[in-house]
């Protein structure tokens, strides 16, 4: 998402005036965990028979062997009964991160797992397997956007303080590239975000993984559920497409695009629980089968994009010779989405990044040329795909926004489509607000001056909130689809505070919210 030049030039004033002093404390200050796994443990990308399990060893300075790590994976939190165990390597290659894809587990089932390395054991992690055959409910946790200097991670101490989730989704913005002070005044709160300069290099980001992975909130959510994660631009910089990005600069030493990317993507695949294909060119798009419940479909709308036009570019903004997704994709989505209608899942749950319903009037220049808005041909291109073969029962997951929406979404929601009764409207989306990043409408006057103005404006519009941090609790049925936004008080100091600020219901077959 755009920086807007006030932010950039207040936080930029802020920096100079704290970091030298606040730099020095946070030195001196502990780290948190001083093991080898000081990294914590993670999980992701579960199938009904396997799971992804991650970790990382900090090896001594100067160490660059390759390490023999020990994992195992149990179905007791004491690791006694122990279902599937092995030896995996650590190597610098790879920044010293282990990834498994342990496999010969049971559907639906939690398990838990550890590593060991030099008679040191990670910490415990749990984890979950997709539910087989008949599934009774699915619950999920929607989150993005968390930025590591602007705020305390509340929303991932809230998301690990669940019990009972399925999986979280987070749709990007896990990291952001900017030099501390930038986007998020980490000197504030002692979250400075390593390398302090911008992200850039390979080396860079991997070290801004490892500030991020440093968090225990972070980690302790990482240890409680198993993610299904995909990038959006910060993990690359500032509204990136394929060829480029708008915060990258070659004229300033930043080096070419696609070294930027290479690494920025092999640092991604390091550190995330991600299951990586064979593919040499970015592969990210995967989906996720939960019983006859739903498939839940992971796009990515960043990697493979065209360049942005600008919000007022009104042909450029409809030009059908631009894509969002890439030819490879969108027919792969389009397979995914007829095979599981035809398969009798009761849901298809789209999770992606950017928000997917209009929030402009057709013709007229845009909120967010960098999301759905920006690519209305190819937005096009996937209404009419549902349409016309009638697949019904589709969910858009969506962040970026640092704010909460709740849409119908309709090909045309001024022409054919009914507010009260959500006819015409051919799927719902919910989009996320930021973990930490500043909301929206609190880093705009102008924005918020427009609020009144979206509302009106917008027919489809079903819900919004646009001052506030937190997640998404996704409780779906056979039935009906809940979601529901949880908010954080504050991400200025720890809290496991939360409060449930609203909710939409979206009953099986209608397409349409309502508020619960
Ligand atoms: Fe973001």
């Amino acid at each position: 998402m755009t920086l807007s030049r006030r932010q950039f030039l207040w936080s930029a004033a802020a920096s100079s005036v704290l970091l030298p002093e606040l730099l020095a404390a946070q030195a001196a200050a502990p780290s948190e965990g001083s093991s080898i796994f000081r990294h914590g443990v993670a999980s992701g990308d579960p199938l009904t028979d396997r799971v992804m399990l991650w970790t990382r060893i900090s090896p001594w300075a100067g160490a660059s062997h390759p390490m023999d790590v020990d994992w195992r994976i149990a179905t007791d939190e004491q690791l006694t009964q122990v279902v599937q165990h092995g030896t995996a390597q650590a190597r610098g290659e790879r920044d010293f991160t282990v990834k498994v894809d342990a496999g010969g587990l049971k559907p639906g089932r939690h398990y838990f797992y550890a590593f060991d390395h030099a008679g040191q054991r990670s910490p415990v992690g749990r984890t979950r397997t997709l539910p087989a055959g008949s599934v009774d409910r699915l619950s999920l946790a929607l989150v993005c956007c968390s930025n590591y200097p602007a705020g305390y991670f509340n929303v991932y101490r809230a998301v690990a303080n669940r019990p009972d989730l399925d999986a979280v989704i987070h749709v990007g913005d896990y990291i952001y590239e900017f030099e501390n002070g930038v986007y998020g005044e980490g000197s504030t709160l002692l979250r400075i975000p390593e390398p302090r300069r911008e992200a850039v290099t390979l080396s860079d980001y991997r070290i801004r993984y490892a500030t991020y992975r440093s968090d225990a909130d972070l980690q302790a959510a990482h240890a409680q559920h198993p993610f299904i994660v995909v990038w959006d631009d910060h993990e690359l910089s500032n509204d990136a497409w394929a060829g480029g990005a708008k915060n990258h600069n070659p004229e300033l030493g930043e080096g070419d695009w696609a070294t930027r990317r290479a690494g920025a993507y092999r640092a991604y695949l390091e550190w995330m629980p991600i299951r990586e294909t064979t593919d040499r060119d970015i592969h990210l798009y995967r989906s996720f089968r939960f019983g006859d419940m739903a498939d839940l479909v992971m796009l990515d709308t960043r990697g493979l994009r065209d360049q942005q036009v600008v919000a007022d570019d009104i042909d450029g903004l409809v030009d059908p010779r631009r894509t969002l997704l890439g030819e490879r994709q969108r027919r792969w989505m389009f397979d995914e989405l007829r095979s599981s209608q035809r398969d009798g899942r009761a849901w298809r749950i789209l999770g992606q990044q950017i928000m997917f319903a209009a929030a402009a009037l057709p013709r007229r220049p845009v909120l967010l040329p960098d999301a759905w808005d920006g690519y209305q041909a190819e937005r096009s291109r996937v209404l009419d795909f549902i349409a016309a073969e009638r697949i019904r029962d589709v969910a858009i997951l969506s962040g970026d926004i640092h704010s909460s929406w709740g849409f119908d979404v309709p090909k045309n929601p001024w022409d054919g489509y009914h507010k009260d009764t959500g006819a015409g409207s051919l799927a719902v989306e919910i989009v996320a607000p930021a973990i930490s990043s500043a909301p929206l409408f609190t880093t705009d006057a102008l924005l918020k001056a427009g609020e009144p103005g979206l509302r009106s404006s917008l027919p489809h519009l079903k819900f919004l909130e646009g001052d506030s941090n937190g997640y998404v609790l996704l409780d779906v049925t056979r039935e009906r689809l809940n979601a529901d936004w949880y908010f954080v008080p504050t991400v200025s100091k720890r809290t496991a505070a939360e409060t449930r600020a609203a909710g939409v219901v979206c009953e099986r077959g209608s397409s349409h919210l309502v508020r619960s």
